[in-house]
């Protein structure tokens, strides 16, 4: 099975603006080079321009379960879905909300059709977080985001863990693996253990070679 690679943009100047656009085209490009597929998280402010210029899964990195009305500065499910998103992460360790709220931001994001990756802290949170039954849950070691050593080499019985809890309770939500991913190695250990891909940041926006470490990834 080819892993799904999520590559989340955050808010590095290297990773937004015309930026967002320049990495997402090397994704596109390395995704369409290999088959596998390839997607970005981009900030609100960018999912248009980059989805305008690229023809990979964009996601927002957050939004807000706001109806139509007055809510300024909510990023509406829907505005981000017309822009081009098809979907959004939720409950990233960098925009922590309550377990309510993500319930209900689920909810949203079904009734639009839109895909719902929910991040985690460890198996007991996504335990917790399944019974919403989002398409992904991202478990993702806050001590270990944006660090170098992975979370497939530092809690690999973790990321077995999560799945095993998850699906006890979902059986159709699949799990992701996040944080200081930046091998290859990374993503086939993550898979042997039963996750179907990985959320990663800094190995890929940080990089010299944005291009090469996306490609060396898969390659
Ligand atoms: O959402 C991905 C993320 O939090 C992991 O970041 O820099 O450790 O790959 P990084």
């Amino acid at each position: 099975m080819k892993p799904i690679i999520i590559i989340n943009f955050k808010t590095y100047k290297e990773s937004i603006s015309e930026n967002a656009v320049s990495l997402a085209k090397a994704a596109e490009e390395v995704a369409g080079k290999t088959g596998v597929p390839v997607s970005v998280a981009v900030q609100a402010a960018d999912i248009f321009r980059v989805r305008s210029a690229v023809n990979i899964d964009v996601f927002a990195q957050h939004i807000d379960p706001a109806g139509f009305g007055a809510f300024t500065g909510a990023v509406l499910p829907e505005a981000a879905q017309s822009a081009g998103a098809i979907g959004s992460l939720i409950n990233h360790s960098e925009k922590r909300i309550e377990h309510e709220v993500i319930g209900k931001t689920v909810g949203r994001m079904k009734s639009l059709g839109m895909k719902s990756i929910v991040c985690s802290k460890d198996a007991t949170e996504s335990e917790e977080l399944a019974r919403f039954k989002p398409d992904f849950i991202a478990y993702e070691p806050p001590e270990l985001i944006g660090g170098d050593i992975s979370v497939s080499s530092a809690a690999p019985e973790v990321i077995e863990e999560t799945v095993r809890r998850v699906k006890a309770v979902s059986p159709s939500t699949e799990v992701l693996a996040g944080a200081g991913v930046k091998t290859k190695e990374d993503i086939d250990v993550a898979m042997r253990l039963g996750a179907v891909g990985v959320l990663l940041a800094s190995g890929v926006t940080k990089a010299e070679n944005p291009k090469e470490a996306i490609l060396g990834l898969i390659e």
